[in-house]
């Protein structure tokens, strides 16, 4: 079987603002399945430093990077961390930076990691399996309020108090342990409550699914909005 790969986004403008073909190190804040990282290497940089907080993207970046060789180091580290990881290398500075934010395309489509409402999975979504507690955990602690305000906040969801008022509802009666029992609790308020058929229309568990995901982890907190897109930035010294 292939192994997945993860096609990346806007490589044109990364490689117009990092320039890589002047050479030098450059990191990928969240190398991913090494696509940027790739780009780049390809282009001219000497080195990529390539971090990662999922133990099992960095397992497909080392197996699609290994022609680079010693070009390129993965880092199993959080980007947050990335000063004490430049530290702990002796480095003053890099030539450039990228960090292409959100979940890749194998994130949501591996079984057990419950990132996505299109199968029945175990209710996980952390990003570092190695640590933290998962959305299940999460989620049969929060409060409703708190969990309306992350909703509203980070899956950008207007109706975020009726959804957290049907999630605790559902809680209450059963526990919340996966995927579909999530979709499900969200759906019972979109069937209750007087919303336009449009927004009816989309998946409502979709509306809600990006309050748990960014929260599990931490991810919320170590994602500079917006969460999902790309920024790329040049040498720091
Ligand atoms: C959209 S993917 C990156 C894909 C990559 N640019 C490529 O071309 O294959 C986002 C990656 O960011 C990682 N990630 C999310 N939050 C992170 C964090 N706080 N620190 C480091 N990596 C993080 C995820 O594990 C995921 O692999």
């Amino acid at each position: 079987m292939s192994e997945p790969s993860h096609e990346p986004v806007m490589v044109a403008e990364t490689l117009e603002l990092l320039a890589p073909a002047r050479g030098g190190l450059f990191v990928d804040c969240t190398v991913g399945l090494g696509g940027h990282a790739r780009a780049l290497l390809e282009a001219g940089a000497t080195r990529i430093l390539g971090l990662d907080r999922d133990p099992d993207a960095l397992k497909l970046a080392a197996s699609a990077l290994a022609e680079f060789g010693d070009r390129v180091e993965l880092v199993h580290a959080d980007y947050r961390d990335l000063p004490q990881v430049l530290d702990q290398r002796g480095l003053t500075g890099v030539d450039g930076a990228l960090a292409d934010l959100g979940v890749s395309s194998m994130q949501l489509e591996a079984e057990g990691r419950g990132f996505s409402f299109r199968r029945d999975d175990p209710l996980d979504m952390r990003m570092d399996r190695s640590q933290g507690e998962t959305a299940a955990d999460w989620l049969a602690a929060i409060d409703e309020e708190s969990l309306a305000d992350v909703i509203f906040q980070y899956g950008e969801e207007r109706y975020s108090r009726r959804i957290a008022r049907a999630i605790v509802s559902s809680r209450n009666l059963t526990p919340i342990r996966t995927t579909a029992a999530l979709a499900r609790s969200c759906a019972a308020q979109a069937r209750g409550a007087a919303i336009s058929a449009s927004t009816r229309r989309r998946e409502p568990s979709r509306r809600c699914e990006f309050g748990p995901t960014g929260n599990s982890n931490g991810s919320i907190a170590s994602s500079p909005r917006p969460r999902s897109g790309c920024w790329a930035g040049h040498a720091w010294r």
